[in-house]
């Protein structure tokens, strides 16, 4: 049966993609996007409504609530994929940039999700946040991104303990690198703030800069990917496990999705801070006790969710 599904920053990237994979299921998406040019290119393409809608702009977030009221379809799904990049020492982001990254990538989900929890409730529907593996993980020149993706974590689940009693449930897709115009988009701001930078992060900053300029030659095509070889993957990964959040009866709460790469990065991130967690003297499992608690979540996983379709 169709189902409508808002979907945010739907001009390029993963939002653009998901909203051609949802429209070609048969499904109505309403593609929300900021520039004419955008809106233009999504009219006519079938079951794609193209709506123009900033995250940070309240009165067209509420005239999008009226209008899709109005089309009389109600609103199944919100995925809140706008979002910003942007890669920096922190001293150089200025305050304005530092605000304008929490206000788009964590107040904007909280702001649509609100505005549209009327008919979400409605449909006993689905929120899925657009996330990343930078929600796990967090490495220097990424901090504002990865706190905005880190705040999202914590949005998801609070928000899913809120609705769950009301059958609404909250997913969030935490991808990896993934090809989009996020790079491009988030080059020239990047360039501004190394150009910024001050002792001690000038020289380290220049050298950055320099390498823009003269890029080292690109590694062999089967080179096994590294921190300085990435190998970003399709959106198409992103828009399955969005589906599957979106139409699966035993709905994620979180789907991390990229290469084998970044996979392991996450899971050792992830184990560290069990054993920080675990290194206290007040409350400690030896390894075990440790190994014993990972069997029982384990069993219990499989016993309850079903794998990815
Ligand atoms: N690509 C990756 O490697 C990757 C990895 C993990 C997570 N993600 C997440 O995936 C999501 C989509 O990013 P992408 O990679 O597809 O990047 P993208 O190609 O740069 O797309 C970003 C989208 O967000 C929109 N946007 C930006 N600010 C907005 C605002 N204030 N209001 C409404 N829309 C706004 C952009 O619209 P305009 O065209 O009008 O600027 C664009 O449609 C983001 O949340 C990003 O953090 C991406």
């Amino acid at each position: 049966m169709q189902k409508a599904i808002l979907i945010t920053g739907a001009s390029t990237g993963i939002g653009r993609h998901l909203a051609h994979y949802l429209a070609e299921r048969d499904h109505l998406v309403y593609a929300a996007v900021r520039k004419d040019t955008d809106f233009a290119a999504l009219s006519g393409v079938p079951n794609i409504v193209p709506i123009k809608l900033d995250v940070t702009n309240l009165e067209q977030i509420e005239t999008a609530v009226t209008f899709i009221t109005a089309q009389g379809t109600g609103l199944y799904g919100l995925v809140n994929n706008a979002g910003l990049g942007g890669l920096g020492y922190f001293t150089t982001w200025s305050e304005a940039e530092f605000h304008q990254i929490l206000d788009v990538n964590i107040a904007g989900p909280w702001r649509m999700s609100n505005a549209f929890l009327d008919l979400l409730l409605a449909a006993q529907g689905r929120i899925v946040n657009i996330g990343s593996q930078g929600g796990t993980v967090s490495k220097k020149l990424y901090g504002p991104y990865t706190m905005t993706k880190h705040a999202l974590e914590a949005y998801t689940v609070a928000l899913n303990e809120e609705l769950r009693p009301f059958h609404v449930h909250v997913s969030i897709v935490q991808p990896g690198g993934i090809v989009s115009n996020i790079g491009a988009n988030s080059l020239p701001d990047m360039v501004t703030r190394l150009r910024r930078a001050q002792p001690p992060f000038a020289d380290e900053a220049q050298q950055l800069l320099a390498s823009f300029d003269n890029p080292p030659p690109p590694p062999a095509a089967d080179a096994p990917e590294s921190e300085s070889n990435r190998k970003p993957s399709s959106p198409e990964i992103v828009a399955t496990a969005v589906y599957h959040a979106l139409f699966s009866d035993q709905p994620k709460l979180r789907y991390m999705v990229g290469t084998h790469w970044e996979g392991n990065r996450v899971i050792n991130t992830l184990i560290d801070r069990l054993l920080d967690a675990n290194d206290s003297p007040e409350h400690s499992y030896s390894r075990e006790q440790l190994i014993a608690l990972l069997d029982q979540q384990l069993q219990a996983r499989n016993e309850a969710v079903r794998p990815l379709q």
